[in-house]
């Protein structure tokens, strides 16, 4: 390929981007990793090798390198613009491989189960909390690492009527050493657990100070210390939902942690964590 039509395609590339962002900002950051690790594993990962990689490899931008699963799923908002082009953006390049119906399914398929809520087993855990971090340096481009605790401790009004009022004085304890990133080698859950989780309290409590079929109060305790934070409440036929954002974990004195686990693994982040980290409690009724 000429140098010019390469900044040819650049300069659509850029002009396509700037004409297309108006996701929402849940979308932008999808996190339920644990299903797309499958997919990425076996089927995507394979289309990549064969139709993507030979240019998008380690001569590549860091983040337009997609040989791992983060770097993909970072990406993935765009790789499907440029998948679906009919221009010159469409990807790969005019003139190689073309990608077939099911290959892009694939890739679709990736990004819709990013985006769905992770799946709660409603016979093992009534209560499920789901927290996800962000790393890379680039906001517009960061990761999101999602986890839980294996180990919660809760307390909810079983007498309820309604599910939303299980959470009538409802109160939690999580043990953090419990972390659990479910990746497959447990290296990320070590990691966490013994370079970030060990330099801070061991155990983070919550209590519902008040609650409607919009929002939930919690008082919650971390590392310590003592704050409230608004949750988002979804009601679904057994479940409900509860989303928030603690807006900066600085104010819960992480530094220490964060050093600690920027030693152990700081190369993979770019050395870049968020101090924002979104949360998501399911409760469910078991029957
Ligand atoms: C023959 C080489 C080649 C192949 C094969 C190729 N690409 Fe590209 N791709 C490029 C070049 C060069 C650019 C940078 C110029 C541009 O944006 O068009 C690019 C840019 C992109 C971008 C925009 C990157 C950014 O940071 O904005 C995406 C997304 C992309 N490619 C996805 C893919 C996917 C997915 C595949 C495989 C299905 C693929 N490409 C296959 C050469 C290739």
């Amino acid at each position: 390929m000429s140098n010019y039509r390469l900044i040819l395609i650049y300069l659509i590339g850029i002009f396509f981007n700037i004409g297309c962002v108006s996701e929402s900002s849940d979308k932008l950051f999808p996190s339920n990793d644990a299903e797309a690790r499958v997919i990425f594993d076996e089927q995507l990962s394979t289309i990549l090798n064969t139709k993507c990689l030979s240019c998008h490899n380690f001569h590549s931008e860091g983040s337009s390198r997609y040989d791992s699963f983060d770097k993909t799923k970072s990406a993935i908002s765009n790789i499907i613009k440029r998948i679906n082009a009919t221009d010159n953006a469409i990807m790969p390049p005019l003139g190689e491989a073309v990608l077939t119906t099911v290959e892009k399914q694939v890739f679709e398929n990736f990004l819709n189960i990013l985006n769905s809520e992770p799946d709660v087993n409603a016979e093992a855990s009534k209560c499920t909390i789901f927290w996800t971090a962000y790393k890379y340096q680039n906001f517009d481009t960061r990761v999101g690492v999602s986890g839980t605790f294996d180990e919660v401790f809760y307390n909810l009004n079983n007498n309820a009527e309604k599910t939303i009022d299980l959470l009538a004085n409802a109160n939690i304890i999580i043990n953090t050493a419990s972390v659990n990133i479910d990746d497959k080698e447990g290296v990320r859950t070590t990691n966490v657990k013994s370079a970030f989780f060990a330099f801070l309290e061991p155990t983070i409590t919550g209590k519902v100070i008040e609650y409607n079929e919009k929002e939930a109060v919690v008082a919650l305790s971390l590392n310590g210390i003592n704050k409230q934070m608004v949750f988002e409440v979804t009601e679904k036929a057994d479940q409900i939902l509860l989303k928030g954002k603690i807006e900066d974990l600085g104010f819960f004195k992480w530094d220490q942690a964060f050093d600690e686990l920027n030693k152990v693994c700081g190369e993979f982040h770019e050395n870049k964590l968020w101090p924002d980290i979104d949360i998501k409690v399911s409760i469910s009724r078991k029957e």
